[in-house]
């Protein structure tokens, strides 16, 4: 798709139903991102989300999706260690989870585990830029290649290439570094708060779609009301079943 100059679409997706639905609507890639820890297990951030947690996860999603591309995250602590066990973390992935490639999160620092997980053949997507799992290294949330900066985020970019990732997500960097990025590589970027000149957007599903209405990234566009629509659903079941007209006859027995 990079190739033919078509963007493609991908939004986390942490069990069967959304997984279905993605995958009908046509989103290329389904990310099972360890952001489950903040939209899944109600942590602050996503650094204490387990391998143990996310695996049933994935499997949900890698079972439900019939042409989509499920990606797994490489959860804080899973793979940072060494390329070793980077290996026995993605390996459980693609064995226990089935899914089909996985994400972590660095560039040059992470090349000696991505060359060990795409030599072994597992498929692996770098995450640069802004990445989550070290927020308290990076000193918070903010965006990463403002100025200078910006040779790091292409550096990043071309150690994972280098190293063997078959794409490379960036996360809230400026847009013209992004759009450099996207232009020098040949394997395709996926961009979140990254502009529009990369060759692919992700989204977390619970943000896009208005789940999680707290307060957002400036990069978070609502495309839809979930919260709403189960709020009025929910009261309104509330409200039948107290003034007795739910069930009616027609589902009882
Ligand atoms: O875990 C996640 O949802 C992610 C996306 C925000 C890219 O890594
Ligand atoms: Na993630």
């Amino acid at each position: 798709m990079k190739q033919r100059g078509e963007r493609f679409t991908m939004l986390t997706a942490y069990d069967m139903y959304t997984a279905q639905v993605f995958d009908e609507a046509g989103i290329e890639v389904l990310l099972v991102g360890d952001s489950a820890s903040n939209n899944v297990f109600g942590n602050r951030t996503s650094l204490p989300v387990t391998l143990d947690e996310l695996i049933p996860l994935a499997r949900a999603v890698a079972r439900s999706a019939t042409r989509a591309l499920v990606m797994g995250d490489l959860p804080f602590g899973s793979y940072q260690g060494s390329p070793e066990q980077a290996w026995d973390s993605a390996a459980r992935l693609m064995k226990e989870a089935e899914v089909a490639a996985v994400k972590l999160e660095g560039g040059s620092a992470m090349a000696p585990q991505i060359e060990r997980l795409t030599t072994g053949g597992i498929p692996v997507c770098a995450h640069i830029g802004f990445t989550p799992q070290y927020e308290h290294t990076l000193g918070g949330y903010r965006v990463q290649g403002r100025g200078e900066g910006a040779d790091r985020v292409l550096a990043d970019a071309l150690a994972a290439q280098d190293a063997g990732a078959f794409a490379v997500l960036m996360e809230m960097v400026p847009a013209d570094v992004a759009a450099k990025v996207t232009a020098e590589l040949d394997i395709p970027t996926i961009g979140i708060g990254a502009g529009n000149a990369t060759d692919a957007q992700v989204l977390v599903w619970q943000d896009a779609f208005g789940l999680n209405t707290g307060r957002m990234p400036r990069f978070v566009k609502q495309f839809a009301d979930v919260r709403g629509t189960l709020l009025a659903g929910a009261a309104e079941y509330a409200a039948q079943v107290r003034d007795g007209s739910f069930p009616g006859p027609e589902h009882s027995f």
